[in-house]
């Protein structure tokens, strides 16, 4: 399998769930200390061997591309105080990865989101990782994934156990064990019933797509919620070319939540 160099990050939604403070900051820029959340998934993306990331925004998400530049004002400040720590610090997250800012115009879905990104995507196949999820440690999450798939030449998605009573909250996947012990992926359903699902396996919010996908994201019709769902792109997907499920052994954080967001600070400080 060719190396896997690009990551999809979709932020093109209003964070809601954190107004009133996501009316002027992106929920993906809230800090975990002084580290907006979204810098953990960059570092994530590059322990895997990303070298550019593709951030599906909307118009009022443009300080999170700010975030990943050099700003040359901040830098001569710095430069005139003596403040050769700091400047390193900021050079270091400047050059984690090449960013590049696509729109999202339309809150159509998450499927419709990644869509966004077919033409930065070029053909390859790609990493999708949601931001809501924060995987620890970084060498965890997306390096997991991309080493067991690249060995296996197959594509794939991170997996996670879930309890009955959350199950209509993710995308389930139908799968089996094969002799070799791997779970190889044949459909999936998102925010199925407990009636509907076809397992208790979850996904996480990372997945290694072969660019055929976009093909796919276009034929759906709006899915869960009245929206065009990834999963159901999965879903078609994996009905003709199966996919290899890895399960996370990383620490989760659902930083999607005012909770989860104070769950990882602490655990940081711990
Ligand atoms: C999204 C996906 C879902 C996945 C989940 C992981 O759902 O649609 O398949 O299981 O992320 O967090 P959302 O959390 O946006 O409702």
């Amino acid at each position: 399998m060719t190396k896997i160099r690009k990551a999809v990050i979709p932020a093109a939604g209003y964070g809601t769930r954190f107004l009133p403070i996501t009316k002027v900051i992106p929920k993906e820029l809230l800090p975990i200390g002084n580290k907006p959340a979204i810098q953990y998934v960059v570092e994530e993306a590059v322990e895997a061997g990303i070298e550019e990331i593709i951030l599906v925004c909307n118009p009022h998400k443009i300080p999170i591309a700010d975030f990943f530049r050099p700003d040359r004002y901040l830098n001569r400040f710095l430069e005139g105080k003596g403040k050769e720590k700091e400047i390193e610090d900021l050079k270091r997250i400047e050059s984690l990865a090449r960013i590049t800012v696509v729109y999202q115009e339309e809150a159509l879905g998450l499927g419709h989101s990644i869509l966004c990104a077919e033409d930065a995507v070029e053909g390859e196949p790609f990493l999708v990782m949601l931001p809501d999820v924060l995987i620890l440690p970084s060498h965890t999450g997306a390096k997991q994934l991309v080493e067991e798939c690249q060995q296996k030449m197959a594509w794939g998605v991170l997996l996670e156990k879930v309890p009955k009573e959350k199950l209509s909250s993710y995308g389930i996947v139908k799968s089996v064990i094969n002799p070799q012990g791997d779970f190889v992926i044949h459909g999936a359903v998102e925010k199925p019933t407990i009636e509907e699902a076809p397992s208790d396996l979850s996904l996480l919010g990372r997945y290694l797509l072969p660019a055929e996908i976009f093909k796919y994201i276009n034929e759906q019709k709006k899915g869960a919620k009245g929206e065009i769902q990834l999963t159901d792109a999965i879903n078609s997907v994996a009905q003709k070319t199966p996919a290899l499920g890895i399960l996370n052994s990383g620490k989760i954080f659902d930083v999607g939540t005012p909770e989860g967001l104070s769950e990882i600070y602490f655990h940081l400080k711990a």
